[in-house]
């Protein structure tokens, strides 16, 4: 890789660490009259309202991953949007006095949603065969270009029949109105949660998510036809992946598109204008630069193996997976005395582990490369104090030898790579790295998610948007995790840098904190309206009828 996009990326890296006296640069205040529109809409194109699930798919908690399932569902409207709605669709609309603000499936920094969805489907019954947009505020597809019969037949023969590609992008606008240029950041981890929830979401019906690691970002451009959309200025969207879904059972996989596929889907005709998001945009360049650095080439990446372990516990959790998606919400405030067990906290972290036949990381993204530094406070039968969980045995050593001397290593438990580094009350330093926020501290524990840094980026520049990916599917796998057991989770995209890894003396950019995350017993706001996602539909459908 070159010299000057490793360095692009350590450089913007280093420029959006927030420090305890300056933060990364943002506006500085809430510039409210421009706030963009969460809901992209393409206008001028055929719109396909989707039928919302009537009837959830049943799985217990443990379906979420387990991928054994007796029943795989063909492919059809209904369930391509029931696939859809417990991903990427509302799941409620929250309101106080007369602001209202709708919640999804997949969670996002500041609620601000840069993360849209598309789709290249084949023919079925009451959809066409072409490539949509998800509006999820609709709940429908929006057709902006159709296939050809020729065309969706060469599909079908490439990814097998039954199977459709998913594909993501970014409007890094919509983070950086409030973020300034750590959005690039925030944008990237919103992509991970939507992978992890997308992989959820097809494993309840039998389907399977795979990352397609062959395309570049210039193929998926092309493909979802940016070139060729009058986006307003500052507005674009950026691609970040494309996967495919096909049935659990396939055995070889896809990781790329057949090069003619690629071709011919790059000839596509587009319709469809997209909807202004903001009436004014602030430009920030160096968000565009790091686009740009790290956008992906063709070829696969190395291969790599995941852990063949298996899931943990004898005794589940008793909601439903669909229950626990639904309910999944932030918490906004923890009350500072809930606990959780120690098998519960076992079980949870259980499940952040890479492994092979397991959803959502078995879409096979990248070698895992996220470990948990964790800032424990009320874990019953666990002492207080710093823990070190290894996702990736590989860099055990390593991580030894760049944290500081005098950290205890102690291992904690035969079958988890948990490590007590030093014992304490810790729920200050938790807090205080975490922008000073009281759900660090007031849960009943807190986590960074610390990647090796400098040897993926010196793989590939691209490699720095997958590992914010990765800790968005993490994140994404403590939110349910929290639900399952009873408690709450919050994302923390907003933390100290340097002074986390000053806790255990990291020196260098060999690793990193990426992301933060908290879990505990939540404190509702009984201020707050609570609204069904979808009642909005009924109103605009009696608006419609003469
Ligand atoms: C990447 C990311 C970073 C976040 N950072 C913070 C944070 O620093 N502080 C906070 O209170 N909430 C944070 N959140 C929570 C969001 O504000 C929350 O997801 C959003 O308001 C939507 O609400 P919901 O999660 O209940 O659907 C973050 C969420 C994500 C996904």
């Amino acid at each position: 890789m070159s010299q000057t996009k490793y360095q692009q990326v350590i450089d913007y890296h280093d420029a959006t660490k927030h420090h305890f006296h300056r933060q990364a640069r943002s506006l500085g205040y809430m510039d409210w009259a421009n706030q963009p529109n969460p809901f992209r809409f393409y206008k001028e194109c055929p719109t396909t309202s989707l039928p919302l699930a009537h009837k959830d798919p049943e799985g217990q908690y443990i379906d979420l991953y387990r991928r054994d399932h007796s029943q795989v569902k063909d492919l059809t409207l209904e369930s391509l949007a029931v696939f859809l709605e417990l991903s990427m669709g509302l799941s409620a609309w929250k309101g106080i006095d007369t602001n209202q603000w709708a919640l999804r499936m997949n969670p996002s920094s500041g609620n601000l949603h840069p993360t849209e969805v598309y789709l290249v489907v084949p023919e079925l019954m009451g959809l066409s065969a072409g490539l949509y947009h998800y509006n999820s505020f609709l709940h429908a597809l929006e057709k902006r270009a159709d296939l050809s019969n020729e065309l969706a037949q060469r599909i079908k023969e490439a990814i097998g029949e039954g199977s459709f590609l998913v594909a993501l992008s970014s409007i890094y606008w919509r983070e950086a109105w409030k973020y300034g240029e750590r959005a690039f950041r925030y944008c990237n981890h919103d992509v991970g949660h939507a992978l992890a929830c997308l992989s959820f979401s097809a494993n309840l019906q039998g389907w399977k998510l795979g990352y397609l690691d062959g395309l570049s970002n210039d193929n998926m451009d092309q493909i979802l036809g940016f070139a060729d959309t009058k986006w307003v200025q500052h507005e674009e969207e950026h691609s970040d992946l494309f996967c495919i879904v096909h049935r659990n059972q396939l055995s070889h996989p896809l990781t790329s598109l057949p090069h003619d596929l690629v071709n011919q889907l790059s000839r596509l005709s587009f319709q469809g204008r997209p909807n202004q998001l903001s009436r004014e945009h602030a430009d920030w360049s160096i968000i565009t630069e790091i686009s740009k650095s790290t956008r992906k080439g063709e070829g696969l990446s190395d291969d790599y193996k995941l852990m063949d372990k298996s899931l943990s516990e004898k005794a589940f959790p008793t909601l439903s997976a669909t229950d626990i998606i639904r309910q999944r919400r932030s918490a906004q405030r923890y009350d500072g005395k809930t606990s959780i067990t120690k098998t519960q906290f076992f079980h949870i972290l259980d499940k952040t582990l890479a492994r092979d036949h397991c959803a959502p990381f078995d879409l096979h993204l990248i070698d895992p490369s996220i470990h948990l530094l964790i800032f424990v406070h009320r874990v019953e039968d666990l002492e207080s104090g710093l823990y070190f969980f290894i996702r990736n045995d590989n860099d055990l050593e390593e991580i030894k030898r760049s944290t500081r001397s005098g950290l205890l290593w102690d291992r904690v438990d035969e079958d988890l790579p948990l490590y007590l580094l030093e014992t304490g009350n810790i729920q200050e330093v938790a807090t205080q790295v975490s922008c000073q926020q009281d759900i660090a501290g007031d849960s009943a524990f807190s986590l960074g998610m610390i990647a090796r840094f400098e040897a993926n980026i010196n793989k590939e520049a691209h490699y720095y948007r997958l590992l914010f990916w990765e800790t968005g599917m993490i994140g994404q796998v403590l939110y349910l995790e929290a639900e399952a057991h009873g408690v709450r989770g919050t994302g923390i995209g907003c933390f100290f840098d340097d002074p986390v890894h000053d806790i255990i003396g990291l020196k260098d950019h060999s690793y990193q904190s990426l992301y933060h995350f908290t879990m505990g017993g939540a404190i509702e706001d009984d201020r707050l309206t609570t609204l069904a996602p979808y009642d909005h539909l009924k109103e605009l459908k009696s608006i419609d009828s003469p």
